[in-house]
């Protein structure tokens, strides 16, 4: 029998979502529903983004700028860097896509950690490529032991920091002691900032500043947390010229939106909104932390948007009540914690009501002490 399509497929399962906020809400009858899963900006986008979007909507049948050229300008006097050192994608996600498709075939080897965001090992696995995975350590990413797998195969090495699921970060000087371990002739190297701007801790790698000593480095960045443009889909990679060269390659030509290139513009010159939701993040992520803490609750210091907390193996129960009382967070099971919940930083009213929900769901203090 003919077998149509790639048996690298057979390995993969599709990305479970979840059903749609709407969706659920009619499900439960719920007239309001709380998401606090999918760590989306609680203070939702820039009105100046909104503004943006509504008129450039009478442009809808025309196709967009392919090179995205005023948005990777504005990006470039952001960053310090030319515009060919940036290429736009419909997320991050789809970046991801492009470097596995650019980049990686079967034989080859990345080193990703484990846990972490499941779309490095789908990307990877799709490609024909093996996912060779770094075991955290105390839900720190371990640069050591990544290091140490690195073979003549290893075609990439993919971190993040702050990291999805744990929220920890890499410092600076442990990435650049990874770089220099990885030599002369380094494996890409593909540095994910999704939640950066959330760090208020000066340590945080900064994959930028690091760019011109690492020239297979890959810096990614999104416009779906801090800018709150998880709806329209735009993020991008910021690399040597020659790397961005490669990507382009295999780019579609319209793979950006009107509406997302024009968001985020309008978002880039909002510093107030991304000012604002930063303060609210790091202040409300103090907040959640210590009273989940009070509560007996052990929270991994986070600075990301969202807190992963050990719930002691009630994940699935503590979900399904919060989720009676309107409020979605995510089973740790799903992204790798088993008997953890992550839970998306919200505004104080969100924060306070899912608090309010959690004693009622779980009074006893039955909980361990606060991590390290
Ligand atoms: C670590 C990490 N990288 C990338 C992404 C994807 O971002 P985008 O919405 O730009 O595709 C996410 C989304 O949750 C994420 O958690």
């Amino acid at each position: 029998m003919r077998r149509p399509w790639r048996s690298a497929l057979d390995q993969v399962t599709p990305y479970e979502a979840g059903p749609s906020l709407e969706a659920l809400q009619a499900e439960l009858g719920l007239s309001e529903l709380v998401r606090l899963s999918a760590n989306e900006n609680s203070l939702g986008p820039s009105p100046r983004a909104v503004a943006a979007i509504r008129a450039e909507a009478a442009r809808a049948h025309l196709y967009p700028d392919s090179d995205g050229r005023a948005l990777r300008d504005a990006l470039g006097r952001l960053h310090a860097t030319g515009p060919e050192s940036m290429i736009l994608g419909n997320g991050a996600d789809e970046l991801l896509g492009l470097i596995a498709w650019a980049a990686f075939e079967p034989g080859d080897e990345v080193v990703i950690p484990h846990p972490a965001f499941e779309p490095y090992a789908t990307v990877v696995t799709l490609s024909g490529a093996t996912p060779v995975q770094s075991p955290l350590v105390d839900y720190q990413t371990d640069l050591a032991d990544m290091a140490r797998r690195v073979t003549p195969r290893t075609k990439a090495l993919i971190v993040c920091s702050p990291h999805n699921p744990a929220g920890t970060i890499i410092t600076n000087a442990a990435f650049r002691r990874f770089v220099t371990a990885l030599g002369d002739d380094p494996p890409l190297l593909v540095l994910d900032e999704a939640y950066r701007d959330f760090s208020d801790d000066p340590e945080c790698a900064d994959g930028l500043a690091l760019l011109s000593q690492c020239p297979t480095l890959i810096v990614l960045r999104t416009f779906s947390k801090i800018a709150g443009l998880a709806g329209v889909r735009i993020g991008y990679a910021v690399a040597r010229a020659e790397v961005i060269a490669m990507l382009n390659r295999v780019r579609a030509p319209y793979n950006v939106n009107r509406l997302a290139q024009v968001a985020a513009l309008a978002a880039l010159d909002d510093r107030e909104h991304w000012v604002e939701t930063r303060r609210l993040v790091i202040q409300e992520r103090r907040f959640l932390a210590g009273e989940l803490g009070r509560l007996g609750f052990a929270v991994v210091p986070s600075q990301a948007n969202f807190l992963l907390v050990d719930v002691g193996g009630r994940a699935a129960a503590l979900r399904e009540a919060l989720l009676k009382d309107g409020i979605l967070v995510r089973d740790g099971t799903a992204v790798g914690f088993p008997g953890h919940l992550r839970i998306t930083v919200g505004t104080r009213a969100m924060n306070a009501r899912l608090l309010q929900a959690l004693e009622h769901a779980a009074p006893s203090p039955h909980r361990g002490e606060e991590k390290r």
